[in-house]
């Protein structure tokens, strides 16, 4: 693989392996915080972060080592209103910045699996950006945000609200694929 798609690739992996865990912890504040349904939507965009961060890590099998890696992460642990702002910031810059330069550059390196991979968490983190965007302003009200069951597909990521499509309209496997994370 070309050194940087691959280098792309672990960081990544270590953007979305820390989004992994910082919402795994955000979700338990949440639930403190007393907003039961923004701590499932934590949950379940942490589950669809770890799906992104092994996709990345799997593309790379060929490149083994140590490696240091630098990846953004948002850090803080504060109230469930701040550590949504901060996850929204982070979704938008993995929307707007970081995956589109990506993205170019695998194109540009011919490197087909990469592209796939970064196209599954770009279109995914998308839908991640809207999702925290309404709880963001539902708890600048004081209120939990209205969420009815959220569908994770655990080949790409894709996140969804309300039913799980007949096949995910990202990887097109199966609805059987989809984890479920209802109130
Ligand atoms: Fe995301
Ligand atoms: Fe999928």
């Amino acid at each position: 693989m070309h050194a940087m798609t691959a280098e792309n690739l672990r960081t990544a992996f270590g953007g979305e392996s820390m989004a992994h865990v910082r919402y795994k912890l955000w979700a338990k504040r949440a639930q403190q915080d007393g907003f039961a349904n923004v701590a499932r939507l934590f949950a379940a965009v942490s589950f669809a972060e770890e799906v992104h961060a092994s996709k990345h890590f799997k593309r790379l099998k060929e490149d083994a080592g140590a490696f240091s890696v630098t990846a953004g992460g948002g850090f803080g642990l504060g109230t469930t209103a701040a550590n949504l702002a901060n996850a929204l910031a982070g979704e938008a810059y993995e929307v707007s910045e970081m995956y589109p330069a990506f993205l170019e550059v695998a194109h540009l390196q011919g490197e087909q699996d990469a592209v796939k991979s970064f196209t599954y968490a770009h279109e995914t983190e998308k839908a991640h950006a809207m999702l925290y965007r309404r709880a963001k302003e539902a708890v600048a009200l004081g209120q939990d945000v209205e969420l009815g069951p959220v569908y994770v597909c655990d080949h790409c990521g894709w996140t969804i609200e309300g039913e799980a499509p007949e096949k995910c309209p990202l990887c097109a496997v199966k609805r059987e694929r989809f984890v479920e994370y209802a109130s």
